[in-house]
């Protein structure tokens, strides 16, 4: 198995508690996290987000109106499996359709989306500069990238107590809730060995992107970064 495989297979392991955890473990805070990221996209007609996973960021979109129709692609059937279950309770089938695929090498024509988004999905990319190369390829010459992604909180104090319940609480109850004994080890370490702030803004640079800024969000703990084609 790849390395896209072994993606795959990790998030379809714990595609079934993946949501709560998600609630669980941020205190609720992923859902304003997204909610706050989505309202600074202007409104426009076709949206891609990539890494999809349950479909949260999707639905965030076509709620606050500013994507008349997301395609969402993901490599964990699994966590497309539960994000159409969601997209189908709200009566979405005709304004979100996910797909299985692989942001390293999307399927469609250049520039055809209005907005390329993706919410904690960058630093699990095996090849980060391919993904965001596809993201830019992706998009329409003016159109808007919006990225969350994980980052580390710049106080000391802060970054002491968080390292803590990043490195030790979140995986054991990781751990307890998923039933997976390695999942949230992973997960955490992505996190602690990626890029953020200034460095990643490098790498949307090299990717193509231009008009880039990036802001934190609780203490530093999430960044958004926004950037033009
Ligand atoms: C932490 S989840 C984020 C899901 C969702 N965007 C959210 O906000 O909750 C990361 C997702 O990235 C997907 N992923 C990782 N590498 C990928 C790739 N190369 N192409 C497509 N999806 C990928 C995983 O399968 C997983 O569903």
């Amino acid at each position: 198995m790849g390395i896209e495989g072994n993606i795959g297979h990790l998030f379809n392991r714990i595609a079934g508690t993946y949501d709560r955890l998600n609630h669980l473990l941020s205190f609720n805070a992923d859902r304003r996290w997204r909610r706050r990221a989505v309202r600074k996209l202007t409104p426009c007609d076709k949206a891609l987000d990539v890494a999809v996973g349950t479909a949260d960021l999707a639905i965030e979109m076509v709620r606050q109106r500013k994507a008349h129709h997301v395609t969402g692609i993901d490599l964990s059937e699994e966590m497309l499996r539960i994000g159409r279950e969601k997209v189908g309770k709200r009566q979405l089938d005709d304004r979100i359709r996910l797909e299985s695929g692989n942001v390293l090498d999307l399927s469609c024509p250049d520039g055809h989306f209005d907005a390329v988004t993706c919410a904690y999905g960058v630093r699990n990319f095996s090849d980060l500069d391919r993904g965001l190369r596809e993201m830019h390829r992706a998009l329409r010459p003016g159109g808007q990238l919006l990225i969350l992604e994980f980052s580390y909180p710049d106080n000391k104090i802060i970054r002491f107590f968080y390292d803590f319940y990043f490195t030790k609480i979140m995986p054991a109850i990781g751990r307890k809730v998923s039933q997976d004994p390695t999942a949230y080890t992973y997960l955490n370490l992505s996190v602690k060995n990626f890029v953020w702030g200034e460095g990643f803004v490098q790498h949307l640079q090299d990717a193509g992107f231009h008009n880039i800024t990036f802001q934190t969000m609780t203490f530093g703990i999430t960044t958004l970064y926004l950037a033009q084609k």
